[in-house]
């Protein structure tokens, strides 16, 4: 059961609220009452991050081609939803929403958060047709998160294609993350004097080198995610996932090890080295996961 936030007695908690309106819901084709009345509506069902249990909620949703987009916006507060932590965590999950006929049509889908300039132009064209983004937007400091959702259709070409561009474009943006921190590092290195960079590391070092550690994290995790899927639409690739997610422990270590190096005030290893270490095995991985997936994903050699 959800928390439930003390509310003054007459009126629901969010939580209370939120179960009457996804009842509402499937009770009445995707159709809601109240508030929410005529705006576009899915239930999304995720995998709770810490319970691992599902988890239903409410979100309005933007048509974008074959996808759907929902926004984080808890309602312009400052923490992003619950629901947007179990997509990072997990980005599986089932989507809910009107059939069109008075039904409720429920099918599988995988989540990708946008970003950069796509985020950007996304969430300007949210606001153009619903003001309350705007509203929500300028209630917080932080960045809306805006998602894609993707329908998973086992056998759906441009799904796959989606896959493997997604695939390409995170992986050059890690490698030129990887890079600048790299160069970032070894100036630092260079003017110390000596074979480490002067303690403590520097706050801008710092954060770059936990923003890169999490985001190749989370790329990681979204793959372990994707990779049972992929075998079963690709069995033939079983051999060459087996060895994926082996890498992805590897990585995860030589991350682990880089955490610790750098939270060390007076760290023993040679920050520089220990970028190279990480930059020439993922390099590797890198290389191994598109040699071994985009063929398939873009639907070559088959
Ligand atoms: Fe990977
Ligand atoms: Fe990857």
């Amino acid at each position: 059961m959800p928390e439930e936030p003390e509310q003054p007695a007459q009126l629901p908690s969010p939580a209370e609220f939120n179960r009457q309106l996804m009842a509402d819901f499937r009770a009445n084709g995707g159709q809601v009452g109240g508030m929410f009345a005529g705006a576009p509506l899915v239930l999304l069902t995720t995998t709770g991050a810490r319970s691992g249990h599902p988890r239903s909620n409410p979100a309005v949703y933007a048509r974008d081609g074959d996808r759907l987009l929902v926004f984080a916006s808890n309602g312009g507060g400052d923490k992003n939803p619950d629901w947007y932590h179990n997509l990072l965590a997990d980005p599986r999950l089932t989507v809910e929403i009107a059939d069109g006929t008075g039904g409720v049509d429920r099918f599988p889908a995988t989540a990708e958060p946008l970003a950069g300039e796509e985020r950007d132009r996304q969430y300007a064209a949210q606001c153009e047709r619903d003001p309350a983004f705007a509203a929500y937007q300028q209630g917080t400091d932080r960045t809306i998160p805006v998602i894609a959702l993707h329908r998973l259709n086992a056998a759906d070409p441009a799904r796959h294609r989606a896959i493997a561009d997604h695939l390409v474009r995170v992986h050059a943006e890690l490698r030129d993350e990887l890079a600048d921190l790299r160069k970032q590092a070894a100036a630092r290195q260079t003017a110390s004097g000596t074979p480490r960079p002067a303690p403590p590391l520097g706050e801008q070092l710092t954060r770059h080198c936990l923003t890169l550690c999490g985001a190749l994290h989370e790329h990681h995790t979204n793959e372990d995610g994707a990779f049972t899927e992929l075998e079963r639409q690709f069995p033939e690739l079983a051999p060459g996932i087996a060895r994926l997610r082996e890498e992805h422990k590897t990585v995860a270590r030589t991350l682990a090890e880089l955490e610790a190096l750098i939270a060390d005030p007076d760290p023993a290893a040679d920050l520089v080295g220990e970028l190279d270490r990480l930059t020439s095995g993922l390099e590797e991985h890198f290389a191994y996961e598109e040699e071994q997936l985009l063929p398939a994903l873009y639907g070559r050699g088959r």
